[in-house]
C-alpha cells in the first residue's frame, strides 16, 4: 500500500474553489491528510516540506483527483526559506486565505543530552516558523479582508510528555499565539484557530514510534489520522477558536488536566509512555553506536 492508505485513495474530490491553502508538513504523516480533507472542501493547495519527492508525490495524488495543487520545498528551520517560501506561495494562485502551520516534530529525547543548537532548532520548526509565516502572509489577508490560520499543536505539555520540553514548550506557546492572534484581528476578517492534538494512529510520528519499538497502537486513547483533516476544515468553516483531538470529550479532558497539572503525567505512567519513551531512546542509542 502506498504511504496514502486505503482511506485516502477511497475519497473524491469536490469540484468548487473555497480558496487557497498553503499547508507545511504535507510530503508525510498527519499533513497528507489535512491536504486531503482541505481538497476535498474545495480548497486549492500550495504544499510544502523538505523532501521534494514525498511532495511531489503528495501534490500527484491530489490533482489526479482533481485538485490545484503546487508543491513547493522548503526547509522551515532556514529563516531565508521561510521568506522566500511566503510570496512565492502567494503568486501561485494569487493569493494565500488559510495557513495550516502543521509541520512539526520532535527527536524525543533527554532534554540535558541534546546541544543547545538541538533545542533551538526544534523551537525553530514547531514555533518560530509557525509565526514567522503567519507575520509574512498577514498583511496580504488583511489587505483582502479574509484570512485563516491554523496552528497544529500538542497536548505534549499538559500530559507531561516524557523528554519533549522543548517541543512541549514550542506547542504550548502556539496555543497563546493563536488565541493573542484571533482576538487582535477577527475583526478586519482574519480569524486563527489551534487544533490540539492527542496521540495519533495510523500515520505520522507518533505510529512509526510505535513501529519501531514494535508496539501496536491502542484503538482506545487514540484517533485516527484523518480526524485531524477533519478538525482543519471544521476549525476554519466554523471558526472555531480550539480544538482538541483526543477521543471522548477532549476540551473536557485538556481543562482537566489544567485544573490538575499531576493528573496527565499520572495517565501517562498508567499508559506505560514513560517506560516506552526510555525504550526508544535506548534503541536508537545502540542503533546510532553501531
Ligand atoms: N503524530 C502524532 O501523534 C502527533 C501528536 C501531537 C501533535 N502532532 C503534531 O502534528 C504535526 C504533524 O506531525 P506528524 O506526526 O505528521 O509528523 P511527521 O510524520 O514526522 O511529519 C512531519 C512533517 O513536517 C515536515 N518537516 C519536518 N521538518 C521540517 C523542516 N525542517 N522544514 C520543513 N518541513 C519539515 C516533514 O516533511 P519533510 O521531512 O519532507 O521536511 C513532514 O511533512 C506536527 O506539528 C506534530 O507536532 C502529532
Amino acid at each position: 500500500m502506498s504511504v496514502w492508505g486505503a482511506r485516502l485513495q477511497e475519497s473524491k474530490l469536490v469540484a468548487k474553489t473555497a480558496g487557497v491553502a498553503l499547508v507545511t508538513g504535507a510530503s508525510r504523516g498527519i499533513g497528507l491528510f489535512i491536504s486531503q480533507s482541505l481538497a476535498e472542501h474545495g480548497y486549492s493547495l500550495v504544499l510544502t516540506g523538505r523532501s521534494t519527492s514525498e511532495l511531489k508525490a503528495a501534490a500527484r495524488h491530489l490533482e489526479v483527483r482533481g485538485a490545484n495543487v503546487v508543491a513547493l520545498p522548503a526547509d522551515l528551520t532556514v529563516a531565508e526559506s521561510i521568506d522566500a517560501l511566503a510570496p512565492t506561495a502567494e503568486r501561485e494562485f494569487g493569493r494565500i486565505d488559510v495557513l495550516v502551520n502543521n509541520a512539526g516534530g520532535d527527536p524525543q529525547r533527554e532534554f540535558d543530552a541534546m546541544t543547545w543548537a538541538e533545542n533551538e532548532a526544534i523551537l525553530q520548526l514547531n514555533l518560530i516558523a509557525p509565526m514567522r509565516l503567519t507575520h509574512l502572509l498577514l498583511p496580504g489577508m488583511l489587505k483582502r479582508g479574509r484570512g485563516h490560520i491554523v496552528n497544529i499543536s500538542s497536548i505534549a505539555g499538559r500530559v507531561g510528555f516524557p523528554y519533549t520540553e522543548a517541543y512541549a514548550a514550542a506547542k504550548d506557546g502556539l496555543i497563546g499565539f493563536s488565541r493573542v492572534l484571533r482576538n487582535d484581528y477577527r475583526g478586519r476578517g482574519v480569524s486563527a484557530s489551534v487544533v490540539v492534538l492527542g496521540a495519533i494512529r495510523d500515520a505520522g510520528q507518533g505510529q512509526r514510534t510505535a513501529d519501531e519499538v514494535g508496539i501496536k497502537m491502542p484503538g482506545m486513547g487514540t484517533s485516527p489520522a484523518n480526524a485531524v483533516g477533519k478538525a482543519v476544515v471544521a476549525a476554519i468553516e466554523k471558526d472555531r477558536a480550539e480544538i482538541v483531538v483526543l477521543p471522548g470529550p477532549g476540551r473536557l479532558m485538556k481543562a482537566l488536566m489544567d485544573l490538575f497539572p499531576s493528573m496527565g503525567p499520572a495517565m501517562n505512567q498508567l499508559a506505560g509512555a514513560n517506560a516506552t519513551m526510555l525504550k526508544v531512546i535506548e534503541l536508537r542509542k545502540r542503533s546510532a553506536s553501531r
